[in-house]
């Protein structure tokens, strides 16, 4: 492996955090996202966080309270020989409402701290500007990302951001999974609909707005400083055709392009024709102006980077069972296994999505999230998770082939949920990513004490060597 391979691991605030209320937080998104039954209603955008129960539990007010343990939790990433850390900062703590004209000082010198105590173990910072994660505020009162006016809020934000940093900080993510504004609408960009409203305009709408910020972005931080490196990034996962049948393969295109849709804007500069043909069918009268293309064209991004889960799989007749899987909706393939919470496991498929996004876009790619839920026991103190050692393992095994063999060109990675923390989709705290243990339940109970795994030894050894097994 390359000797500055950026082996480590990823989380991001609105999951681990917690600290709502610390250091002048407004609220966001993620405090009014509940645990249980309406979760998903919510996230979809169908049902305003304003109508749930007042007995509703909202588990991301605490998290792990990564925002109080981070010198413990860093010096455990330092441990295993971290040499990168993927971590996202809370919009709502730096700008608690979105549209203070100066940033919260108290927010901003946390993030100092935080990063200064990641480069004193020579950890490379890797930050995401906005990982489902905004002011309530710029969502209640402007729409969200409906409105052209949050890309001057986003923009006084990376502002901020990349003058207080301009020495620390390199690689920069500008949204995570920005493709996931179309599958969770509220949680992936604060968008909620009225009745009547066209649904699939609006999203188109808003993954404009974000699209341009992005660029603006791009254009901004290179400004200020000409070494940052500017990343997008892609909820990734090649979709199968379930059989050779041609419509099956049709459909597979079609699926793919809904999520590349994003990547051909930030990573080749313009609107692919197809995007362009299916927004005249549908009859969009979209706000795209001649000075957006214009930025779009001039700022693309440095490197391409990406999560991946599982792959996904589509029948064009519609018929079978579903298959599980971060987010997507996707057939079942009959010929993977599939994680407790369904998700299929396709190593293979890793490989794959890696050579697809290379092919396509000839940049560098950075995995920034990959990773098994899982149910953790506790026996004696500890936690014998070979289950995830063998996900990692395979994984890993794939990316470093799709380098080696396929000569694609990839700058790190870090696995998702290092440490254990909330799940984006269900709330819970017993779906665990980590290498870390964290004690704490559901129902929000335990002493948050951490406990390295037995996949925390194994990760160590395998960043130490620089290889694989
Ligand atoms: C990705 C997100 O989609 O998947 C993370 O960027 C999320 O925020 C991860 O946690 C895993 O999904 P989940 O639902 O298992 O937490």
């Amino acid at each position: 492996m390359p000797k500055n391979f950026l082996w480590g691991g990823a989380t991001a605030a609105n999951q681990s955090e917690g600290g709502w209320q610390e250091s002048n937080r407004g609220p966001a998104i993620v405090d009014v996202l509940p645990h249980g039954q309406e979760r998903l209603r919510v996230m979809l955008g169908e049902l305003d966080y304003r109508d749930l129960p007042d007995d509703s539990y909202y588990p991301a007010r605490e998290a792990i309270d990564h925002f109080g343990h981070y010198k413990e939790d860093i010096a455990l990433f330092a441990q295993m020989g971290f040499k990168a850390y993927r971590f996202s900062i809370s919009w709502s703590r730096i700008f608690p409402t979105g549209e203070e004209k100066e940033p919260n000082q108290a927010g901003l010198a946390y993030y100092q701290d935080f990063i200064k105590e990641l480069l004193k173990y020579n950890i490379e910072p890797i930050v995401t500007i906005c990982h489902f994660d905004m002011p309530l505020n710029l969502i209640d009162k402007y729409g969200s990302w409906k409105n052209r006016q949050l890309i001057d809020f986003y923009l006084r934000y990376c502002q901020v951001l990349f003058e207080t940093f301009k020495d620390q900080v390199k690689y920069w993510i500008t949204f995570n999974e920005i493709n996931m504004l179309m599958h969770l609408p509220f949680m992936g960009a604060g968008l909620r609909f009225e009745e009547g409203e066209n649904v699939l305009e609006s999203k188109y709408q808003a993954a404009h707005y974000e699209l341009v910020a992005s660029a603006r972005a791009t254009q901004l931080a290179h400004q200020i400083n000409p070494d940052f490196q500017l990343g997008c990034m892609l909820a990734a996962g090649s979709v199968y055709p379930y059989s050779c049948k041609p419509q099956d393969v049709w459909q597979a295109l079609q699926m793919d392009r809904e999520n590349y849709f994003f990547i051909d804007v930030q990573a080749r500069g313009a609107y692919p024709n197809y995007a362009l043909k299916f927004f005249e069918k549908q009859g969009f009268n979209l706000d795209i102006r001649e000075e957006d293309l214009q930025v779009l064209k001039e700022h693309t991004v440095d490197f391409i980077s990406l999560s991946y889960y599982n792959s996904r799989c589509v029948r064009s007749d519609g018929a079978g069972e579903a298959g599980g899987g971060n987010v997507f909706a996707s057939a079942k393939n009959p010929y993977l296994e599939v994680s407790e919470w369904g998700w299929p496991i396709d190593p293979l498929g890793f490989r794959i999505t890696l050579n697809n996004l290379y092919d396509r876009y000839q940049k560098p790619l950075f995995v920034v999230e990959n990773g098994l839920g899982a149910r953790d026991e506790l026996v004696d103190g500890q936690i014998e998770d070979d289950y995830r050692i063998n996900y990692l393992a395979g994984h890993i095994q794939a990316m470093l082939e799709a380098m080696e063999e396929d000569g694609v060109d990839i700058l790190g990675y870090t696995a998702w949920g290092c440490i254990d923390l909330i799940s984006a989709t269900t709330g819970e705290m017993s779906k665990r990513y980590g290498m870390i243990y964290v004690d704490k339940a559901d129902d929000g109970s335990g002493s948050l004490k951490r406990i390295p795994k037995k996949s925390f030894y194994w990760y160590r050894d395998l960043i130490e060597k620089n290889s694989h097994i």
